[in-house]
């Protein structure tokens, strides 16, 4: 039988592009952070930073999103070696999934363990307010597409992935425990993970609320589902930058996003800070 060309040779190519980057770093790291809209200003904060463009890295799709810068920076945040994607592609560009997931195939070439995402998102849940910060619990796929679609990679992981604790319970725990540390009162919910590039309309917002969903986004999903097929552990920090379309009288903006982005950044570069230097001492 003859199988679509597309995704036989994934794990070679990946497995060049990490080789690319380990001749590009001294340090190997053991955590890998994906910075969503407005949020990608941490990565300015590593410490011995080495920045390259993803152009330059074979194979990482190029987002031309706003507000996403789109390098890979490799240095030390709070002792932790990690590796920060400032910007991400998205399903919406046109990238297929398994382009916008190519990153996520590299960083398990790398040997990193750990996945932290992050992702700007309106709130479903009328409980929350623009600002607030949510551990992601779980998602929901709506984005009518998978990034294992097609012959399954078995060097990666197996056909049938588990998706049980798709965000890791233990760093769910270990997120909370340090934004009660800093006071923050952060929320815990449902990803719903939408195709884009509309914002949803009112009844969509309807149905994810009906459906479990706590906040809508454009991200985030295909990654998690690669980064569980590779067996990493993850874990999801929405900031949720407005109220979901019908949960408020204002017409919805990528402007009003990074806004809302840009106000609460210290509090979740406070909150990310102090996860990695958690996760550090439990390596
Ligand atoms: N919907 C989808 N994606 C988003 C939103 C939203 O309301 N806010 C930020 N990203």
């Amino acid at each position: 039988m003859s199988h679509p060309t597309e995704t036989s040779d994934l794990y070679s190519r990946a497995g060049k592009t990490a080789q690319v980057l380990r001749d590009a770093v001294d340090t190997l790291p053991q955590v890998a952070m994906i910075l969503g809209s407005g949020l990608g200003a941490l990565a300015d904060e590593l410490v011995d930073p080495v920045a390259i463009d993803y152009a330059e890295i074979p194979g990482f799709p190029v987002s031309q999103v706003q507000g996403h810068a789109g390098q890979l920076v490799f240095g030390r945040l709070e002792d932790v070696d990690v590796v920060v994607m400032q910007g991400r592609a998205h399903y919406y560009e046109g990238w297929s999934m398994r382009e916008v997931t190519f990153p996520v195939r590299v960083f398990s070439l790398l040997d990193i363990d750990y996945l932290l995402v992050t992702n700007s998102a309106g709130g479903a849940d009328p409980d929350f307010v623009p600002g607030d910060l949510m551990i992601i619990s779980d998602h929901l796929n709506f984005t009518g597409a998978s990034p294992l679609r097609g012959p399954n990679e078995e060097d990666f992981g197996p056909r049938f992935p588990d998706m049980t604790d798709p965000y890791d319970g233990e760093l769910r725990a270990m997120i909370r425990s340090v934004a009660t540390s800093l006071d923050v009162d952060i929320k815990e919910g449902v990803y719903a993970g939408m195709a884009g590039p509309t914002y949803e309309t009112p009844a969509e917002v309807a149905m994810v609320r009906t459906v479990g969903g706590d906040a809508v986004g454009m991200s985030t999903v295909p990654e998690v589902i690669v980064a569980n097929h590779c067996g990493m552990k993850v874990a999801g920090i929405s900031c949720i930058t407005n109220m979901a379309a019908g949960l408020s009288a204002q017409k919805l903006s990528h402007d009003e996003v990074k806004e809302t982005a840009d106000l609460v950044r210290e509090t979740f570069t406070g909150v990310i800070r102090r996860f990695i230097a958690a996760l550090g001492r439990s390596f």
